[in-house]
C-alpha cells in the first residue's frame, strides 16, 4: 500500500561564519532535521543539507582583527558548527561552505546566464569610503549621530534610541567604524540583477505554492511598493568571489552566492553518492520536492530574489519556503546584556540535547510567531512529560516483564480497543508532522501518553503480581504498556532519535512508521535502562551562569579592540586613585540591583531638612516612588523637575523623619555642588530597565 516514495531536498539558512550557534538557530535546525527525519521514517528519500554562509566584510574584518586568514577562520567555525549540530542530533547528509569550489561554479554559471539573458545592469553609485583602509563601507560600518534625535554612536543604518531609519551619508558626524576614519563619498560603478523584470513570474510563484498566510501577505505588500533592482556587487577587498570579467575588481555580494551555497552543498553530495543526481533536483523540470527552512528576517532573500535568480537561470524553483519566528527566551529578545544569548555549545556542555528537541517541538507550528523558551516551563514541560508521562509508561511494566516472565512479552493482547486507538492515530500525527504542526503531534502524542497511564494505574500490575492466579493477567497488562510505549515512540522517533535507539536496543526491534500495526506478542525484550533523567534546576542555572561569564570575556576582548570614535581625552584624570575599583562581583549580583529610567515629576525642598529634596519619582504606567536624595547643596527642585535620570528601584524602603524613601538615584561625585545626577539619552522611557 506504499504510495510512491517522494523525493525531496531541505536545507536549513546557512550561518555565518562569523559566530556561533546558538539556541535561535537551533530552533531551525532542529525543525528541520525533524521534518527530513520524518520523511524518512515515513519511508520518502529526505535529503538535508546546508553550510556555511562565508563570505563578507564581516568575516573579513573579524579574521583580519585575529591575526588569521580568512579561510583559516571559516575551517575552524565550520568544525565548531557541525559538531554544535552532530551533538544536537541534527543530521545533515551533507554539511560545506560557501567558499567552495562548487559554489564558486555555480555562482559564476548562474551569474553569466542571468547576464546573457539581459537581467544584469551597472550603475554607478555614490558610496561612503574609508579612507584610511581604503574600502568602501557596508551601513553597519558606519557610525554617527542619529540626523533626527541626535543620539550619538547610532548604526548607519537606523538609530536605535528613536527607530529613525536613514542612510549612512545622512548621519551627523559619521565615524567608520574600522578605523575611526571619517568616511568620504565615492563614486563606484555597481552591478544590479533587474529584479522587476520578474514580477510575473514571481506572483505566479506566489499563488502556486501554499504559501504560509503571513508571507502571502508581505509579499503582496512588497509587489504593491514596487519591486527594486538589487545590488549584488562589492568593490575589492571584499572576502567573496569575484565577479566573471571584472578583473579582480568587483565581487558578488555575499547574498548573491549565500543560496547558490544550498546548491553546491548538494553539488558536492552527489559527488559523493552514486545514488543521487544533481539535475533531478535543480533541472527546470525537476519533479522533486525543494524546501527551505529559514527564519522570519530572511524571507524576502528567499521568496524573492532567489526564486527569481533560479527562474532567470533556467532551474527549478523552490516548491515552498517554510518559515519560522524568532526565539525569546523568558519572553525577551535573546540578548546579550540580559545574558540570554545562549551558545548550543554552551547548553550542551550542561544539558542534553533532546530536552531541547521535545521543547522546541512541542511549542513549533506552520506560522511565523516568535517561540518562547521559558526557562521554568522548559525544566517543567520536559520532567513532566518526558519523565512523569512517556518514559513512566515503559519504567513501571518493564521490570515486571524481565522478573517474572524471563523477558518476553504475552501472546495475548489485554485491551485490543486501546492498541487500536493507539495505532490509528498515526493518520493524524503524520498530517501533523507534514504540516510542521509538531505542537499539535507532541500534545496528540502525550494525550495517548496521558492514556496509556490511566490504563496502567487503573489495572495496578503491581498489585495483580502479589495474587495468585493472575499470573496471565499481569503479563498481558505489563505486555500492553511495552506495546502502547513502542507506539509512542515511535512517533516521537523524529524528535528523540537517541532515545529511540535506546529504545530499540531495549525492545530488540526497530521503531518503523510501517511496523505500527505490528504487535511485539510473545517477542523477546532486553533488560530496561533508565532512559532520560529530570532535568535539575542547577543544571539550568550553570548554563546561563557560564554564559553570562563568556559574554563578558567577549565584550572585554571587543572592547579592547574597538577604535573608539569619540572618547573624550582622559589621560589627566586621578578620580581612580580617589578611589579604587571595587573587589569583582558576578553578573548575577550586578541584576540583583534593579536600576530603572525614571522621570522626576515632582522635586520640593523638605522642611527643616540641610541636604534633602523630596522627589516623586514616575515609572510609567501609573507607578511613582517617593525618594529623598541628598542633593539639595547642587540642585535645585526646578532645575530637576522633568528630567529623566536613573534609580535603584528596589532597594529596601527606608523610614525617614520626613518620610519613607522609597528608592535611591543614582549620581556621581564627591558631595557638595560637586553631585551630578545620572540621565539616560533622550529616547529612554520611565520604567525601562537599566543592564
Ligand atoms: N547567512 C544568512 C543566511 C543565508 S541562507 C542562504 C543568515 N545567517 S544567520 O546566522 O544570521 O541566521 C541563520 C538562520 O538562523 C536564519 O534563518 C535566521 O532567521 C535564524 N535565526 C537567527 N537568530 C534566530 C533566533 N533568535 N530565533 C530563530 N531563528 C533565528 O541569516
Ligand atoms: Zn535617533
Amino acid at each position: 500500500m506504499a504510495s510512491p516514495q517522494r523525493k525531496i531536498l531541505v536545507t536549513s539558512a546557512l550561518p555565518y561564519a562569523n559566530g556561533s550557534i546558538h539556541l535561535g538557530h537551533m530552533l531551525e535546525h532542529i525543525q528541520t532535521d525533524i521534518w527530513a527525519r520524518f520523511q524518512n521514517l515515513r519511508g520518502n528519500q529526505c535529503i538535508a543539507v546546508c553550510a556555511d554562509d562565508t563570505h563578507g566584510t564581516p568575516v573579513m574584518l573579524k579574521a583580519q582583527k585575529m591575526g588569521i586568514t580568512p579561510e583559516e577562520m571559516i575551517a575552524n567555525v565550520s568544525q565548531e558548527h557541525q559538531a554544535d549540530f552532530a551533538d544536537f542530533l541534527v543530521n545533515y547528509d551533507n554539511y560545506h561552505s560557501t567558499h567552495s569550489e562548487e559554489n564558486r561554479k555555480w555562482s559564476a554559471e548562474i551569474y553569466n546566464r542571468l547576464n546573457q539573458s539581459g537581467f544584469i545592469k551597472t550603475r554607478v553609485i555614490e558610496q561612503l569610503f574609508d579612507p584610511e583602509k581604503e574600502m568602501f563601507l557596508p551601513d553597519r560600518f558606519v557610525k554617527g549621530t542619529c540626523p533626527k534625535c541626535k543620539a550619538e554612536d547610532q548604526n548607519g543604518d537606523n538609530c536605535e534610541v528613536c527607530s529613525a531609519t536613514y542612510s549612512p551619508t545622512d548621519l551627523i558626524n559619521p565615524k567608520s567604524v574600522v578605523s575611526g576614519a571619517t568616511p568620504v563619498m565615492k563614486d563606484s560603478e555597481h552591478y544590479f540583477f533587474d529584479l522587476p523584470q520578474f514580477e510575473t513570474v514571481l506572483k505566479e510563484w506566489t499563488t502556486s505554492g501554499a504559501l504560509q498566510t503571513e508571507i502571502a501577505n508581505k509579499l503582496n505588500e512588497w509587489f504593491e511598493s514596487g519591486l527594486q533592482q538589487w545590488d549584488i556587487s562589492r568593490d575589492a577587498p571584499y572576502f567573496g568571489f569575484e565577479i566573471p570579467g571584472t578583473d579582480g575588481k568587483k565581487f558578488f555580494y555575499v547574498w548573491l552566492d549565500a543560496p547558490i551555497g544550498y546548491m553546491g552543498s548538494f553539488d558536492n553530495l552527489c559527488q559523493k553518492r552514486d545514488d543521487l543526481n544533481f539535475d533531478e533536483f535543480w533541472a527546470k523540470d525537476s519533479t522533486t520536492e525543494l524546501y527551505h527552512f529559514i527564519g522570519k528576517d530572511i524571507v524576502y532573500f528567499h521568496s524573492l530574489f532567489w526564486p527569481a535568480m533560479l527562474h532567470g537561470a533556467e532551474l527549478r524553483k523552490p516548491t515552498n519556503v517554510f518559515t519560522h519566528g524568532y526565539v525569546t527566551v523568558n519572553g525577551a529578545k535573546m540578548s546579550k546584556s540580559r545574558g540570554t544569548f545562549i551558545k548550543a555549545r554552551t547548553y550542551l556542555d550542561h544539558l542534553h540535547p533532546e530536552y531541547l528537541r521535545y521543547y522546541y517541538a512541542a511549542k513549533l507550528n506552520d506560522r511565523i510567531d516568535d517561540i518562547d523558551l521559558n526557562l521554568e516551563d522548559f525544566a517543567q514541560r520536559v520532567n513532566s512529560d518526558m519523565v512523569g508521562k512517556l518514559v513512566n509508561i515503559a519504567s513501571r511494566t518493564a521490570g515486571f516483564i524481565a522478573k517474572r516472565f524471563d523477558g518476553k512479552l504475552a501472546g495475548g493482547i489485554d485491551n485490543p480497543e486501546l492498541l487500536a486507538e493507539f495505532q490509528n492515530a498515526q493518520t493524524t500525527i503524520a498530517e501533523m508532522f507534514e504540516g510542521r504542526e509538531y505542537g499539535k503531534a507532541i500534545r496528540e502524542v502525550m494525550a495517548l501518553a496521558d492514556k496509556a497511564n490511566a490504563y496502567i494505574a487503573d489495572k495496578a500490575p503491581w498489585a495483580m503480581a502479589k495474587q495468585e492466579g493472575l499470573e496471565k493477567q499481569t503479563h498481558e497488562v505489563c505486555s500492553m504498556g511495552i506495546h502502547l510505549f513502542k507506539i509512542l515512540m515511535t512517533y516521537l522517533k523524529p524528535v528523540l532519535p537517541e532515545m529511540a535507539a535506546n529504545v530499540e536496543a531495549f525492545l530488540n526491534a526497530e521503531l518503523r512508521w510501517d511496523n505500527i500495526n505490528t504487535t511485539l506478542t510473545g517477542h523477546e525484550i532486553n533488560k530496561f535502562k533508565a532512559l532520560i533523567q529530570r532535568i535539575e534546576p542547577a543544571k539550568i542555572e550553570a548554563m546561563m551562569d557560564a554564559t553570562k561569564a563568556d559574554l563578558e570575556a567577549e565584550a572585554a576582548l571587543n572592547a579592547a579592540a574597538e577604535p573608539k570614535a569619540n572618547a573624550a581625552d582622559d589621560s589627566d584624570n586621578d578620580e581612580l586613585e580617589k578611589e579604587p575599583l571595587a573587589d569583582t562581583i558576578n553578573f548575577d549580583d550586578f541584576m540583583k540591583v534593579d536600576l530603572r529610567v525614571a522621570r522626576i515629576a515632582k522635586a520640593e525642598h523638605v522642611e527643616k531638612a540641610k541636604k534633602l529634596i523630596r522627589l516623586q519619582l514616575d515609572l510609567g504606567g501609573g507607578v511613582t516612588k517617593q525618594v529623598f536624595a541628598g542633593i539639595k547643596s547642587a540642585y535645585t527642585p526646578e532645575e530637576l523637575e522633568g528630567r529623566l535620570t536613573v534609580m535603584v528601584a528596589n532597594l529596601a524602603p527606608r523610614e525617614m523623619k520626613f518620610g519613607t524613601s522609597e528608592g535611591m538615584v543614582v549620581a556621581a561625585g564627591p558631595g557638595k555642588d560637586e553631585i551630578y545626577i545620572l540621565s539616560p539619552d533622550s529616547g529612554a522611557k520611565p520604567g525601562m530597565r537599566i543592564s
